[in-house]
């Protein structure tokens, strides 16, 4: 294989990737992005890869959530605040109810890129650059929002630089303290059967807690029930930018703008541009692996990816459909296992069940999605490997995007707050409804 470098990928085919009008003015954009200080920590990296070693042993539980794509009008304190807090909620439930230490990872901070199936679209007869996520061009129909601007490189990492800071007084804060458990069902969640559920089990928490400080365990003073680990990762779509935030420590190249960078379903071609650049960095790497996903080809990637078989190194993402799942996946899983391969096995239930209401409308269907991931669980069941992980989209706030759930929304109910800046998320109460039933299954499938 050819000499890896930060740039090698520009002599590959690169795939989505936008046409910048004025080479000049990326340039200076990505020499002012090297120049800035790494969003996250080289020695962030190795941890969550000692996590998710524990994760591909079967010790422990990958729950990895967020938009699906954020946005730079969203800036505030509420976005990020309420997503955190669900995925705590999740995770809560997660590990007590099935008894599982959990790894908390958000697709957050960083998740700006937008991969299309079109460079162009039209509307009435004119014809724009596609949308393709607030770091490239602006949502807006219109010539002007929707001119690649290498000026939203440096809005990108502003954006990613203030979120990432919010999350770390959250995680680390006093937030996160699981003796504040009953102060994370907020607003809408609260009246709803998953909210009460919730309270349920934080009333059981709190009796925990208390009980052990009765037993003399000091419980208040407890560091691990004080804080989490909170890891962030998105899809490295934007090459110049990932290059851009490249950094080099002692043990060699990693990608400062977030601990995970996953390959897309479009982008993991084994010679393109993504694959290269990603080969040569420390950041723990996902890949995307949709129902056409090749054994063969996942093997060859793998090898290229992870040559030393290092733990904790990938997270194999698997985003067949519910229909799919069941004669899809369990060739992959036997491959791997069959080439002495341990990666994370994650579940994202979410885009291959992606389908369009009567009026076009995108939404996904909350019994579709569920039926994915106990597709997921049984084809791990069959084949003696481990069920992972979920990986999902998800916002704390009170959205209609996602049909059924016991709110059961249906079409007519989905206008009603349909705000996806993409692909229709779970609100956070379908978020819960959702832990609530991995809960049940990975129970049942850790007792198998
Ligand atoms: N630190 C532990 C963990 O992350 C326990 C914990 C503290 C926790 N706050 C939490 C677990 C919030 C889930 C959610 O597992
Ligand atoms: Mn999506």
């Amino acid at each position: 294989m050819a000499a890896w470098s930060p740039s090698s990928w520009r002599d590959r085919p690169a795939l989505q990737l936008p046409a910048y009008a004025d080479p000049g003015a990326l340039r200076a954009a990505e020499d002012r992005l090297r120049g800035l200080p790494p969003l996250i920590f080289p020695g962030e990296i190795a941890q969550l890869r000692g996590r998710l070693a524990a994760v591909a042993r079967g010790e422990a539980f990958l729950l990895q959530g967020g938009d699906c794509a954020e946005s730079f009008d969203e800036p505030g304190q509420d976005a990020v605040e309420s997503t955190f807090r669900v995925i705590l909620q999740m995770a809560v439930v997660l590990t007590y109810a099935a008894a599982c230490p959990v790894v908390k990872v958000g697709r957050i901070a960083g998740q700006f890129a937008k991969p299309r199936s079109s460079d162009t679209e039209t509307q009435g007869g004119v014809t724009l650059p596609s949308y393709r996520g607030d770091i490239v061009n602006g949502a807006a129909f219109d010539a002007a929002a929707r001119a690649p601007d290498p000026a939203r490189l440096l809005a990108a990492y502003s954006h990613s630089a203030a979120t990432l800071n919010l999350l770390r007084a959250l995680a680390q804060g006093g937030f996160a303290d699981l003796h504040a458990v009953h102060r994370w069902t907020t607003g809408f969640v609260r009246q709803s059967p998953q909210g009460e559920r919730f309270e349920e089990l934080a009333d059981r928490i709190t009796q925990s807690l208390a009980f052990m400080q009765a037993c003399g365990f000091d419980a208040a003073r407890a560091p691990q029930l004080h804080a989490v680990e909170f890891y962030t990762s998105h899809e490295a779509l934007h090459l110049h930018y990932e290059e851009a935030l490249l950094r080099r420590d002692d043990a060699g190249c990693y990608g400062a703008s977030a601990h995970m960078l996953w390959l897309g379903e479009r982008t993991r071609q084994v010679d393109g541009a993504h694959v290269e650049f990603l080969r040569g960095l420390r950041n723990v790497l996902g890949v995307k692996l949709g129902p056409k996903a090749d054994p063969a080809d996942v093997l060859r990637l793998l090898d290229v990816l992870d040559p030393g078989h290092e733990p904790g190194r990938i997270v194999l993402i698997a985003r067949m459909g519910s229909e799919q799942v069941g004669e899809r996946l369990p060739p992959l899983l036997r491959a791997v296992r069959d080439a002495g391969r341990t990666p994370v096995w994650c579940c994202d239930p979410m885009h291959g069940n992606t389908v369009a209401t009567a009026n076009g409308t995108k939404t996904r269907d909350f019994g579709r999605i569920l039926q994915e991931v106990r597709g997921f669980f049984e084809a791990h069941a069959r084949e003696g490997t481990h069920p992972g992980g979920l990986h999902f989209e998800m916002t704390g706030q009170d959205v209609t995007e996602c049909r059924g759930g016991a709110q059961a929304l249906d079409d007519a109910a989905l206008a009603a707050r349909y705000r996806t800046a993409c692909d229709p998320r779970l609100n956070g109460s379908q978020s819960l409804e959702l832990a609530f039933l991995v809960a049940d299954v990975l129970n049942a499938a850790r007792r198998r």
